[in-house]
């Protein structure tokens, strides 16, 4: 006999796993580099208007799925269409999440293993920080080991069920994710000289901006709200029914936000205020941040704290990857929950040694691509944007915009969802994620 399906304890409970979700490597490390490449405070206002067009509807959209259906995404599609191929659209949702979670994981390790070498006093001030780095993530077994370690701690929560895991991990590290940003923050924004990054991240230059930086913007907010690939619908489907949707998804799009706010609060006047490059790219975290840290007063410590809380938040989203594809098994395949984390925890762990040994410690290409860049080519230009289209393709033609919004609206809170709705879900989000795939693949592959 199968356990009936679980469900939230509470609307905080739902929030806070599907905040945690949202909030991970994407508004820390991702979001300030991506900020920092593109001029600052002019990306960040093109940034938030993305998020409140078109992330706050696709959120809207994948709760209400999952509320309505309870099913994983390809249940889902396979209970509002049956007997069409919209199931594959879920089938694309549970592929991704392998995918991210592979290297996810991997950059996860790298996290942890940077909590340890700061608090240990590798990355000390005068270290050859970009050399550290290097070296690190070029090893053979280092990385590997600590992407086993994390990807073991995910499938364990994973494994304990969505309340006694999910709910129960939450609640303890997102308000621990929370202080510890704040304080980080607080010691930026005093450190001597902190005004030019302030003014950075505040004062908007619109001539920075570029056709690209829009596009980059819309990138960003798919994959910080963790849309286009189900786990939404995912976290929607433990929900009941008298649950509001409205309001529960304008906290986890509101939590989100907030938190790369802060984070972009505790990295841009350090930044500036010891006079490094906020352009440099994705080394941003791991390079400059550690030397940043090296030389502020208790720097190590802080440096630790950085590290610790990048940990905590990739583990909240980590979980919800994985959550995509053991509730597949566990719903349509009859499989049990602990079975379903270990098969596929390990799968996702096995998928992730090509990944971490293609930074450096073996050639493993796909065409041009060392083996990392290729998963994070397929997630961010290829599977979540494609996801995103068709999610969005449905709800507003197939269910049509009219009945998802009913049903949006069935037992909500104090937000009604009104008829822009319709507007935004049926032409400006799949027409501006369809220009964005278009580009970006067009700019890939022209190299
Ligand atoms: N949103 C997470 C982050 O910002 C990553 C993530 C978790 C994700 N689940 C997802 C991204 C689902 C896309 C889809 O780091």
């Amino acid at each position: 006999m199968k356990a009936p399906r679980e469900l939230w304890t509470s609307r905080v409970a739902f929030i806070l796993a599907a905040a945690g979700s949202a909030v991970g490597l994407g508004n820390i490390w991702r979001f300030s580099y991506v900020v920092g490449e593109n001029g600052g405070a002019a990306f960040l206002i093109i940034y938030l208007i993305v998020i409140a067009i078109i992330g706050y509807p696709m959120m809207v959209t994948e709760i209400t799925l999952g509320r309505t259906t309870h099913k994983n995404p390809i249940g889902a599609f396979k209970a509002l269409a049956p007997n069409t191929p919209w199931w594959i659209v879920g089938g694309l949702g549970v592929l991704a999440g392998f995918v991210i979670l592979s290297f996810y994981s991997v950059v996860s390790g790298w996290s942890i293993s940077y909590f340890f070498k700061t608090l240990g006093g590798t990355l000390a001030e005068g270290a050859d920080f970009e050399g550290i780095f290097g070296e690190h993530i070029s090893g053979a077994w280092g990385p590997i080991l600590w992407h086993a370690l994390f990807m073991l701690i995910t499938l364990l929560i994973i494994g304990a069920g969505v309340v006694k895991g999910i709910s129960r991990a939450v609640r303890i590290l997102m308000p621990v994710l929370f202080v510890l940003l704040v304080v980080l923050a607080l010691r930026s924004l005093t450190l001597p000289g902190a005004g030019e990054g302030i003014a950075f991240y505040l004062r908007p230059d619109f001539s920075d901006l570029t056709a690209q930086s829009i596009l980059g913007a819309v990138g960003q907010a798919f994959f910080t709200l963790s849309l286009g690939m189900g786990a939404m619908i995912t976290y929607g489907s433990y929900l009941s029914d008298n649950d509001d949707v409205a309001d529960n998804g304008a906290w986890v799009v509101g939590l989100d936000t907030l938190i790369a706010i802060i984070a972009g609060f505790a990295i841009f006047p350090a930044v500036f205020a010891l006079g490094f490059d906020p352009a440099s790219g994705p080394g941003l975290a791991f390079i400059t941040l550690p030397a940043v840290f090296a030389e502020m007063p208790a720097g190590l410590f802080f440096g630790g704290l950085f590290f610790l809380l990048l940990s905590i938040a990739a583990l909240t989203s980590a979980i919800s990857l994985l959550e995509v594809v053991v509730a597949w098994l566990v719903d349509e395949k009859n499989m049990s929950r602990k079975k379903a984390a270990v098969l596929i925890g390990v799968l996702i762990f096995i998928l992730g040694i090509p990944a971490s040994l293609s930074m450096g410690a073996a050639e493993i290409n796909i065409g041009a691509w060392p083996f990392f860049d290729f998963l994070d080519f397929l997630q961010e230009s290829i599977l979540l944007p494609l996801g995103g289209l068709l999610i969005a393709v449905f709800a507003g033609h197939v269910w049509t915009a009219q009945k998802t919004r009913e049903t949006a609206n069935t037992n909500g809170g104090r937000i009604k969802i009104g008829v822009w709705y319709d507007v935004l879900i049926k032409y400006i989000v799949p027409i501006a994620i369809a220009v964005v795939m278009i580009f970006g693949l067009i700019d890939v592959f022209s190299g």
